[in-house]
């Protein structure tokens, strides 16, 4: 059984099958409380290389997308990866994908995202026409990559199937070392299809850091839980996390938890919790 499992050791990790190498471990804005903490924070995380951020339209209705524009005047912006995710009624038709884009890259100050997701799917919209609009937005240079989020593996496929030009590099789903549902089918799949997961609510809100067994295994390991929890998501192939801090210490805490790996029979163990 041990021999089954093979630890991806890579800090950065390809992207797609694009050659391109992103941070294993980027920094979520969902629920952002102080703007000037989390802009120290993003800051901080750029400077340490955890150089990729993900962000949204729907954020505080497009404040998160501010602050990282805030972020991007401090650190510049080709030394940071920028991801965001548009509405998936945005996806109706090319017109309104174009439009809520260009909405979305004013706020964050730029002229083009490195990837632009589908929030999630929604069975009202055509997934033919959902892609395309995406290929669209790809088409005006919006984003340099584009893909989805939450597409369970049969929306995947549909989607895939729906593509005209472009590849799928990614798509985020929830993932962490205790809701481990992705790993059945749609992780498998995806490696398959050399599509990257971004791996949400690592930390199940923070939840994770109180887990008694967790906490055992971080003890062992001269590690904290949340060094763990992270570090069980990245051992696994095309797998990357997107944790989400506004204190400076804890994105310290998010960088040592790169750099090492688990055992493969404590990877074992932490998925039979
Ligand atoms: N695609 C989607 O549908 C989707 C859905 C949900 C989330 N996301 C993305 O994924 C990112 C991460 O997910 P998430 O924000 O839901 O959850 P998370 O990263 O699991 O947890 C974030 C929460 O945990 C706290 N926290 C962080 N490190 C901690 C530590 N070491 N000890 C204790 N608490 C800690 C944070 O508070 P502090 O800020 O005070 O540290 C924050 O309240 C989001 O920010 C967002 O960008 C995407």
């Amino acid at each position: 059984m041990v021999d089954e499992f093979v630890i991806d050791s890579s800090d950065r990790k390809e992207l797609g099958r694009t050659g391109e190498y992103v941070a294993a471990i980027g920094i979520g804005t969902w629920d952002i409380r102080n703007k000037s903490n989390m802009i120290d924070a993003l800051s901080h995380a750029v400077s340490l290389g955890l150089d990729l951020v993900d962000t949204a339209e729907m954020y505080g209705n497009g404040f998160a997308e501010e602050v990282v524009g805030e972020v991007v005047k401090i650190v510049g912006r080709d030394n940071i990866f920028i991801t965001t995710k548009l509405l998936p009624e945005k996806f109706s038709d090319a017109h309104r994908g174009i439009k809520s884009a260009e909405a979305s890259l004013k706020r964050l100050g730029i002229k083009y995202a490195d990837l632009i997701l589908i929030h999630w799917y929604t069975p009202s919209i055509p997934m033919d026409r959902m892609i395309s609009v995406l290929e669209a937005i790809k088409d005006k240079g919006y984003t340099r990559y584009i893909g989805v989020s939450n597409f369970s593996v049969d929306e995947l496929s549909l989607a895939l199937s729906s593509l005209s030009k472009y590849d799928l590099v990614v798509n985020q789903v929830k993932y962490s070392v205790l809701d481990r549902s992705v790993e059945r089918e749609l992780l498998p799949f995806m490696v398959r299809e050399g599509i990257t997961v971004q791996a949400y609510t690592p930390l199940e809100r923070g939840s994770i850091v109180y887990h008694p067994d967790i906490k055992r295994f971080a003890k062992r390991y001269g590690k904290t839980p949340a060094q763990i929890a992270l570090n069980y998501l990245i051992c696994h192939e095309r797998v990357t996390t997107i944790p989400k801090t506004e204190r400076i210490n804890r994105i310290e805490e998010f960088k040592g938890a790169l750099g090492w790996r688990l055992s493969v029979e404590d990877i074992l163990k932490l998925k039979s919790l």
